[in-house]
């Protein structure tokens, strides 16, 4: 199988999130977990940004053991310096320029030329070369960036001695069609490109950031950018928990990662803690829904079989186990299942009663706890002469 890179950004483009600043201890505490999490890169922050975000660059280069820790510039001499600065006791420094390439942000960012962006993106990557070995280079908006001025862009950082070239649906506009041709596009084009890793960095504008990072890697990209829960700028960025998955319950894709699935959940509930950004019930992978069972039909499946109705182990992600909820939509094998658990074991005939009574309570109510099933039970007791 072959390797694709975890790059996780959650302490860069995750905490540009409004409200989810964290100090330089809490972005401790969450590289000390993504290290042991096994992510390839760090992305540890924008050491220019305030004196803040430079000290944790610097604390997180010091403190990680395994990942590459990573820090953001812009393709300006002072960034780059002031990044090589906070980097420089990492074990694996990377330092991670770039410039904007569609013709938006030529124009109206930059107000200049498709030229000077090719000069300014050579310089960037050759000045970091000049602090560090391990260099990436993004192309800002490269998911609306036209495919040959991008793949001269590409040319140019390769020639200045990128080692990972990011590729970035800034926008999180792109198709997954769309952005999977491009990346191909790129592997076809790009002298030198071989020699390099392609990454992909995608936004969640439209919902799509997972299916285009997939489709980036299975048209030649080795790398994923992404943050736990997905978190990110306005709607996120694709999350390392669905990639990884993805990546491990398709195996005929034959791409793996480094990343202990086993301790996906614990993560992903101290990130929601420390940022105070919390996850959506029905958030794949890690959500409380993502394995809890609730209409009839599933739930007598999943008592039947579990595969019938899940298609990961719950364990392989650190649940515990997957959940038969009892709602007004239940059945009578799931009401069954739950009586037997705290103790009651119906005939047949018991349980047409005690479900009659059960309906009943659960059409005044979202989700029947185990005291309602005790109270159900008395009541039916009391009702039938059970
Ligand atoms: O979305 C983006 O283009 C970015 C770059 C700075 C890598 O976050
Ligand atoms: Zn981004």
């Amino acid at each position: 199988m072959e390797r694709v890179e975890i790059f996780d950004t959650t302490l860069r483009d995750g905490e540009q999130v409004p409200g989810c600043k964290l100090n330089t201890s809490q972005k401790l505490r969450i590289a000390t977990q993504l290290d042991e999490l096994g992510v390839d890169v760090i992305e540890a922050g924008f050491p220019i940004s305030s004196p803040g975000d430079f000290k944790s660059v610097s604390e997180i280069a010091k403190l990680v053991k395994n990942a590459t820790v990573c820090g953001l510039t812009r393709a300006v001499e002072k960034d780059i310096e002031v990044a090589a600065e906070a980097l420089k006791y990492a074990r694996r420094p990377r330092i991670h320029t770039g410039i904007g390439t569609s013709e938006t942000h030529i124009k109206y960012k930059f107000n200049t030329t498709p030229d000077k962006i090719l000069e300014r993106a050579y310089e960037a990557v050759a000045y970091a070369k000049t602090y560090v070995n391990d260099v990436e280079f993004y192309a800002e908006d490269a998911g609306r960036t036209d495919n040959e001025f991008l793949a001269k862009v590409c040319a140019e950082a390769i020639r200045a001695g990128a080692t990972v070239l990011n590729i970035p649906d800034t926008t999180g506009y792109c198709l997954p069609d769309e952005y999977g041709a491009k990346i191909k596009y790129l592997m076809e084009n790009v002298p030198g490109i071989h020699k390099v890793r392609i990454s992909c960095h995608c936004h969640n504008d439209l919902g799509l950031a997972t299916a285009n990072a997939i489709a980036g890697v299975i048209n030649g990209a080795r790398q994923i950018e992404c943050t736990i829960n997905g978190i990110g700028e306005r709607a996120g960025n694709t999350s390392l928990e669905e990639v990884v998955m993805i990546l491990r319950q398709h195996p005929r894709l034959d791409l793996e990662t480094n990343i202990n699935t086993k301790k996906l959940l614990s993560i992903s509930k101290m990130v929601a803690e420390e940022m105070g950004m919390m996850v959506q019930a029905n958030k794949a992978i890690v959500g409380d829904n993502a394995f809890a069972h609730s209409s009839g039909i599933h739930q007598d499946g999943m008592i039947k079989n579990r595969s019938t109705y899940e298609i990961i182990n719950p364990t392989d992600v650190g649940v515990n186990e997957s959940s038969i909820v009892l709602t007004a939509r239940s059945g009578r094998s799931a009401l069954a299942y739950r009586a037997k658990n705290i103790g009651y074991d119906f005939t047949k005939l018991d349980l047409d009663l005690v479900y009659s009574e059960f309906v009943n309570f659960a059409d005044t109510c979202k989700v029947v706890a185990d005291n309602d099933i005790h109270h159900i039970v008395q009541m039916s007791k009391s009702k039938f002469q059970l």
